[in-house]
């Protein structure tokens, strides 16, 4: 296969989401719009990614600046779709090969849509095939005009559509594989009259007019190639993702009960007999273990989750927990950066931070660690098979050790041996016939 290079579009403000954020860092399922795009793009392994930015060039560049595979072009005025490709085109004076254009406020095109789209590309020897999608409403979107032999001729912009025009279903969803001599053409393309714009579409026409071959390839699930412009749309995508992502988890046997109101993230890894109950969250990095149960309304952040363990109803687990095999994390109880060993258990009501848990403990109902001063944050160590009673402050630094028992209602403020029982209970005084005259 030919040498390949990505270039996104993304200078664009996107007026209509109506957002001090620029619109291709709104976020669907943990991701932004264009790292939706990039991620995508990455599968291909190309040569390059050039992204072209311009409205908040800045926000948008740091919020990748991990990705050091990317290639920053900047748009100054967005004079068009034509013209922003216009202004990559000099990061690839050399090249030789193939140029994949994308637009980063579509984040539903799937890898493999691309990988075909290369694949059609080859076998046609088209010098330009454009993506065509069919959508029952196609109103916002380009229209494809092809004459009766059914070749491409135009794409015709909104604006610009006759009332017959407007009534075609097969739209442009502005994803473009060209050869990188058809980049030459964009020098030719003019203004549009209604817009003021360069517009990227009218490469058609001139390819056409050099003999060049334009094919098209429809896309199977126009779903994929819907573009964000506004809010509602934003939602939208977020639902058709949100299908995709469960879709796919069912298939590889895990039970949701809802997968209306379940949103995993789609870094998460979910394994076989994993049961999600209705309303849970799931993202980042995490993983459930085999036959884990997550129970209605849970949240996991950045978290593992063992095998054959039950998280929830309402458990919080926020980043850089690990709940071991065959534990028990219960309603209310939220976790942070804290580890819980194989068997253990906190079934109600704790917070549990910068905590290294073992196996078997036992943690009553509303522990709570201490672990920050206002100032810094310290760790409570509880060994194998210690039981903490309920209502249990523990101030960090501190240590229970192996099967030790600390008493309810006892503030921990020194380490505790193993086997040793800790309490700080104040004695119960009784103070006999209280009850209040007359009442
Ligand atoms: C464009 C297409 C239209 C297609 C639709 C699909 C053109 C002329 N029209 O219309 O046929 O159906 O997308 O969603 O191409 N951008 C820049 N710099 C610019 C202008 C745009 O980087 O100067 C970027 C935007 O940030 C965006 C993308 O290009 O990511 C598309 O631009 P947008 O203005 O949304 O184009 P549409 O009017 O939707
Ligand atoms: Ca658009």
């Amino acid at each position: 296969m030919k040498k390949l290079a990505v270039i996104i579009l993304a200078a664009g403000k996107g007026e209509r989401m109506v957002s001090d954020r620029p619109k291709v860092l709104h976020h669907i399922l943990g991701k932004s719009l264009l790292g939706h795009v990039v991620s995508a793009a990455q599968t291909l392994h190309p040569e390059k990614i050039i992204v072209v930015v311009g409205h908040k060039s800045d926000d948008v560049k740091k919020a990748f600046e991990k990705e050091a595979s990317i290639e920053w072009v900047f748009q100054e005025q967005q004079l068009g779709t034509a013209h922003a490709v216009l202004c990559a085109k000099q990061s690839l004076k050399d090249f030789e090969g193939e140029v994949l254009i994308l637009y980063g406020d579509a984040p539903l095109l799937r890898a493999e849509t691309l990988k075909e789209m290369r694949e059609v590309s080859e076998k046609s020897h088209a010098d330009l095939l454009l993506a065509t999608a069919h959508f029952q409403q196609p109103s916002g979107y380009g229209r494809i005009l092809r004459n009766h032999h059914g070749k491409i001729q135009e794409i015709v912009e909104e604006k610009e559509a006759s009332s017959d025009e407007k009534k075609i279903q097969e739209v442009n969803p502005g994803i473009y594989l060209l050869d990188a001599q058809i980049l030459h053409f964009l020098d030719k393309i003019e203004k549009s009259i209604a817009k003021g714009e360069y517009y990227l579409t009218d490469i058609v026409v001139e390819a056409l007019k050099q003999k060049k071959v334009v094919e098209t390839y429809l896309v199977p699930h126009e779903d994929e190639v819907k573009g964000i412009n506004n809010k509602s749309q934003l939602a939208e995508a977020t639902q058709i993702l949100q299908k995709r992502i469960n879709e796919a988890w069912m298939a590889k046997g895990v039970t949701m009960v809802s997968p209306e109101t379940t949103f995993i993230e789609s870094s998460v890894i979910l394994e076989v007999d994993v049961i999600v109950h209705p309303g849970v969250v799931i993202t980042g990095n995490s993983k459930v273990g085999k036959g884990s149960e997550i129970l209605a309304y849970s949240v996991i952040e950045e978290s593992i989750v063992g095998n054959g363990t039950r998280i929830g109803p309402f458990a919080h687990l926020r980043p850089a927990s690990v709940v071991g095999d065959e534990a028990h994390v219960g309603n209310f109880v939220e976790l942070k950066k804290t580890t819980l060993g194989k068997g253990s258990k906190a079934n109600h009501l704790a917070y549990l931070g910068d905590a290294v848990i073992g196996e078997k403990a036992n943690i009553g109902a509303g522990t709570i660690t201490c672990n920050y001063d206002g100032e810094k944050k310290f760790q409570t160590i509880i060994e194998d098979g210690a039981f903490i009673g309920s209502d249990t402050q523990l101030v960090a630094p501190v240590k229970v050790g192996k099967k030790a028992y600390v008493g309810s209602g006892t503030t921990v403020t020194k380490d505790v041996p193993d086997g040793a029982l800790a309490l700080s209970r104040i004695e119960q005084k009784n103070i006999p016939n209280w009850k209040k005259k007359g009442k």
